[in-house]
Parts: structure tokens; sequence; C-alpha cells
């Protein structure tokens, strides 16, 4: 790795062979984490934050950024009024820049795909950007997530587009909603996530209404 603006950080994370190795590979990126998604033309912010405006009450509190990283969806959310606003990541680096935002009331280290320190049905509705990729966070998180996410609020989520088909997500996505857990709301097709960055990879958006 020649320079910090560049590609190769999403290849140390994407093949960190353990979450000890994925939290210091972010610890590591953290500071010139925005500057390269900005560069690399990240796309998730814009059509999650279409379907914050469609499915998210103005007045929602308070909000879960799982997988916040260093804030940028917490970013937008505070500019759209949302002011009651959690963050949980697994790196604490990245959780630090999030914090110099001032715009999360509580940033926490925490693991998805592990029990969450939080009460059932904490939360109007969760928002995870950009952590359901390869090698990031399983789709177990979701049983969690659901647990602390209220009855009738939303989950709007980014899924690696390959990350879906082949891990293990489109099952138990679909499985939930057999289960009457969530209910599938909109989804989009797959697009270029970071067209500048990695213009092979493509994620999808979900949102899902708690039952
Ligand atoms: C690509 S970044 C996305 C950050 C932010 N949501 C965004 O859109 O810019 C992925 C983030 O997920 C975090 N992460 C990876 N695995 C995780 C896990 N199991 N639990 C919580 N956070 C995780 C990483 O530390 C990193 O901050």
């Amino acid at each position: 790795m020649t320079t910090s603006s560049n590609a190769a950080w999403l290849d140390k994370v994407y093949n960190a062979r353990n979450r000890e190795e994925l939290a210091e590979g972010y610890d590591a990126w953290a500071a010139d984490y925005d500057r390269d998604l900005m560069s690399f033309g990240y796309k998730i912010p814009a059509v999650t934050s279409g379907f914050i405006g469609r499915y998210i009450e103005p007045n929602a509190a308070p909000l879960l950024d799982a997988g916040a990283g260093t804030g940028i969806m917490g970013e937008t959310l505070n500019l759209l009024g949302f002011d009651k606003l959690v963050a949980i990541d697994l790196s604490q680096g990245m959780l630090e820049q999030a914090r110099k935002k001032n715009i999360y009331d509580e940033l926490h280290q925490m693991a998805l795909g592990d029990p969450l320190d939080f009460a059932d049905d904490t939360f109007a509705a969760t928002i995870a950007t950009g952590v359901f990729t390869a090698g990031h966070a399983p789709a177990e998180s979701f049983d969690e997530l659901l647990r602390i996410t209220q009855p009738g609020g939303h989950l709007i989520f980014t899924v690696r587009a390959d990350v879906y088909l082949e891990q293990g997500f489109k099952q138990k996505q679909d499985a939930l909603e057999r289960d009457g857990a969530w209910h599938l709301v909109e989804m989009t097709a797959p697009f270029q996530s970071l067209p500048l960055g990695e213009p092979e990879v493509r994620n999808q958006t979900f949102v899902y209404e708690v039952a």
C-alpha cells in the first residue's frame, strides 16, 4: 500500500482473517476513510437517504446507525433533523472519528452478530450501510437488530450483491419473512456503490418493516 488514498484499504478489510484483523484494518484506515470513500464516489448514502425520507417519520427517535463507521450516514441523518442518534461499530478508531462530528448521542463498540446490549424495542428505526459485505457482519445480525427495533419501525440496510446470494443473506432474509418477523417493503436493483474505487462491486439497499 503506497498511499492511504487508494482501494488497497478495501482489499485489506475484505480479506481480514478474523474480527480482530478487521477492526485493526478499520482503525488504521479511520482518519482517511471519509476522504477515500468520497473520492471513490460513495453512492450508498444518496440511495439510503431516499428511503429514509420515504419511510422514517421526521420525529422518529432514537435511530440506530449499526456499523456506523465514521458517521457518514449519521451526518446525513443529523442534517435531516433526526437528533437522537446512536452509533455502534466494531472499530474504536472509526467510532472516534464519528465522535468528533458531534452528531451521535451515544457511541458504543459492539459487534453485529453478537448479542447487542440494548433492551427490546429500543429503536424507532435502524440503518446499516456498508456493513453487510465480504468478511464483515453476518446474516445472523438481523436477529438482534429485529429484537431492538420497534414493531412497525424500519430496518434500512445495504447488502453486497454477491454476498446476498452466496453467503446466506438471501436465505436468512427470506426465512425471517416466512417466519413473520419482518416484511420486505422495497429493495433496489444491484448498483455500483463505489464506482471509482471498486467498479465491479455492487450493493443493494433493502427496506424491511418490523412485524
Ligand atoms: C464500509 S464501513 C461502512 C461505515 C458506514 N456505515 C458508512 O456507510 O460509511 C464498514 C463498517 O462496519 C464495521 N464493522 C465490520 N464488521 C462489523 C461487525 N460485525 N459489527 C459492527 N461493525 C462492523 C467496520 O468497523 C466499519 O466501520
